[in-house]
């Protein structure tokens, strides 16, 4: 099937939509996005992806180019066009196509690109990996400094993915001085003695909006929680562990560079985090 994205205040055709060799988000990866997540064919905390993404966008001093209730009706309509019922929404926003390469920014009325499509995901509420776990490796973090700004520049994420896979893993978990940053495309949890651990929020890690609301949760249901930075060997040594992201909710790790976590099979509180935030994410969804 066909299908229907926006490019720039318009709807179109996949095969029709086209930006430019000079834009920017292509020439030197000057962009920023957010994904979304759409269950019972409506969005998932929109309001804070529409927060994340202003706030990346202000740090990188770029202008604006469309006010939330705009961009929440752009999401509305590719739900219903491509009718995504479970699936996601990808969003990216550039500073646009100068007249040539230059290191320099553009001029400040060049317009922002903007881009979004649909990604038809059915079965992502009930997938059958939340069922048995995820198996990381960890990795050396050679990313650049601002992850907390939600930029295109996901190479080292991506050979991150490619690392885990050589080794017959899932996923990589990132690590910086001596310490667990966050997994190449979610944030990295442990669970011992009943208290939820996670990297505590700085320019290290991005500002995760399924973390935000999961915290909340975990803290509502009476969960301890924990914001600080944890080691390989501590998450080794841990009862259970799991990430979160808008793709995957949260998702259980069962093991951590070959050593089996906990048990070895999805733990009590990652069950059980990932049912609420399923259970109220759907009750608020837009
Ligand atoms: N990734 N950390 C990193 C490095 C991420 O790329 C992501 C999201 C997260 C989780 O953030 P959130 O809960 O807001 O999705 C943490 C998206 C899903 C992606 O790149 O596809």
């Amino acid at each position: 099937m066909t299908r229907t994205v926006y490019v720039n205040g318009k709807y179109l055709p996949e095969n029709e939509a086209t930006v430019s060799i000079f834009d920017r988000g292509f020439l030197f990866a000057d962009g920023v996005y957010e994904v979304t997540s759409v269950l019972d064919g409506k969005l998932i905390d929109f309001d804070g992806h529409a927060r994340r993404l202003a706030r990346s966008m202000g740090e990188l001093g770029m202008r604006n180019p469309i006010a939330t209730e705009d961009l929440l009706e752009v999401h509305r309509e590719l739900v219903r066009a491509n009718g995504i019922v479970e699936g996601l929404i990808y969003l990216q926003i550039t500073r646009g196509a100068a007249a040539d390469r230059d290191f320099a920014y553009p001029s400040e009325d060049t317009p922002p690109t903007i881009v979004l499509f649909t990604q038809n995901k059915p079965g992502i509420a009930d997938s059958p990996m939340a069922k048995t776990g995820i198996k990381v490796i960890s990795i050396e973090d050679q990313r650049w400094a601002r992850r907390d700004i939600k930029t295109v520049q996901l190479l080292y994420p991506s050979m991150g993915k490619m690392m885990a896979k050589a080794a017959g893993c899932d996923d990589a978990w990132m690590v910086e001085d001596g310490a667990v940053t966050e997994g190449t495309s979610n944030n990295a949890y442990i669970v011992k003695g009943g208290k939820i651990i996670t990297r505590h929020l700085s320019d290290d890690i991005l500002h995760g909006i399924t973390r935000a609301a999961v915290l909340r949760f975990a803290r509502e249901a009476q969960m301890e929680v924990e914001e600080r930075a944890f080691t390989v060997a501590e998450a080794q040594d841990s009862d259970e562990a799991f990430f979160t992201s808008a793709s995957a909710f949260v998702m259980p790790v069962v093991e951590l560079d070959g050593a089996a976590i906990g048990t070895g099979a999805p733990g009590p509180v990652a069950i059980r985090l990932r049912e609420i935030y399923l259970d109220e994410s759907r009750k608020v969804a837009i």
